[in-house]
């Protein structure tokens, strides 16, 4: 029978567990094929690190947040082995005949669908399923793990309403998106935020204060404020700006590194950034701030139904690609249904919030502050 290796990269994301059951069910009980998983993502593709994915260990994982199989953040063409920086194509190659596999599964968000598109260059039968809290991944509707997130974020800021409104606080909840505010827009806007700041829009100081003053001049001496990871006031946000355009604009081997470590170096100084916004309010208003970061929290536990529904079909979907022998694409979710997009379309990409998405309407109809 084929073989069909599977393995989970980056970021986990709640829906990764019942994509593989899904993908596995299909393969397996419907067209006969076998499955291998590959460990921690990239790493234990490029060292061979390998567990039988049979009927018996699909069993029980569909509720199970995180990942059977382990991830990790490493790159095809640059990852450390033995304490080296090698390209580690030529030996990912090895391992796929080594197995004798039909095709490679990529679970994974934007950076996976990088490397995916390199193994396929490369010449490997490759598929992505797209998977991402951030919702950040180009030409699909939505990526599983996003709809469990924005519960638990949503969970969070109706939380944080009652303690804010009864200390008569300033409360900033941080909650992930270090690119994309989908997460923080969208719970945001389902858990009544007064303030919303996203990557997509650089926010003022002025703007965030008036929104609050505002809210106490009308007798509400408090506010909850929904802070993307990746949010910044328009001083940070030029400064990430020229620090990725020097990084773009990199010709030699030397000058890239120095601009990948410039704009490293530049991101850091932001890390505490919602604390320091907390500051800022706080003298500017004369309320009491506080910061919750939301952190891992978003990204742990059981999947909700949304997530796993859309997770089996995606899986169940790369099943009938695998089946016709359609590779080097991304099993996007569309409407009602799924489709097949060219890694060639999708690697390189980011969905970032539109400036004119129906949410940032939303948003500004219901008086939430945007920060502009
Ligand atoms: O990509 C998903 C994400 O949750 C981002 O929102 C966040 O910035 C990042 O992962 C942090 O993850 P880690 O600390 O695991 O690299």
């Amino acid at each position: 029978p084929k073989r069909i290796g599977v393995l989970t990269a980056g970021g986990d994301s709640p829906g990764l567990n019942a994509a593989i059951r899904g993908l596995g069910k299909a393969v397996i009980g419907h067209h006969g094929m076998e499955m291998i998983g590959f460990r921690d993502g990239i790493r234990g593709l490029a060292e061979d690190r390998t567990v039988p994915l049979d009927r018996a260990a699909l069993s029980g994982i569909l509720t199970i947040g995180g990942t059977i199989l382990g991830t990790s953040r490493d790159k095809v063409h640059r990852m450390e082995i033995d304490g080296e920086v090698v390209d580690a194509r030529d030996r990912i190659a090895e391992t796929y005949e080594r197995h004798g596999l039909e095709c490679l599964v990529l679970l994974g968000g934007g950076g996976t669908a990088k490397n995916a598109k390199r193994l396929a260059d490369a010449g490997l039968n490759v598929l992505h399923l797209p998977k991402t809290i951030d919702n950040d991944v180009a030409m699909t509707d939505s990526t599983f793990g996003f709809a469990t997130a924005l519960e638990i974020a949503t969970d969070a800021i109706d939380r944080l309403h009652s303690t804010a409104h009864s200390h008569h606080r300033i409360i900033l909840a941080e909650i992930m998106g270090h690119r994309a505010g989908w997460l923080a827009l969208g719970s945001g806007i389902a858990g009544g935020a007064d303030v919303v700041l996203l990557p997509e829009i650089p926010y003022t100081l002025e703007s965030v204060a008036g929104t609050i003053e505002a809210r106490s001049a009308a007798g509400s001496r408090f506010s909850v404020i929904a802070v993307a990871e990746g949010a910044r006031n328009t001083a940070q946000a030029a400064e990430v700006e020229a620090a990725v355009a020097l990084k773009d604009s990199a010709k030699s081997p030397e000058a890239q590194r120095a601009a990948r470590n410039h704009l490293a170096h530049v991101l850091d100084t932001h890390r505490e950034h919602t604390f320091g916004l907390a500051r800022e309010l706080e003298a500017a208003t004369g309320l009491e701030s506080r910061v919750s970061i939301l952190g891992y929290i978003q990204r742990g536990g059981t999947p909700c139904a949304a997530d796993r529904l859309l997770a089996t079909r995606i899986g169940t979907a790369a099943a009938d690609l695998i089946a016709d022998g359609e590779y080097g694409v991304m099993v996007a979710d569309r409407g009602t249904t799924t489709v097949p997009v060219p890694l060639a379309e999708v690697a390189g990409k980011l969905k970032t919030v539109p400036l004119d998405h129906s949410w940032l309407r939303t948003a500004r109809m219901v008086g939430t502050g945007l920060g502009d």
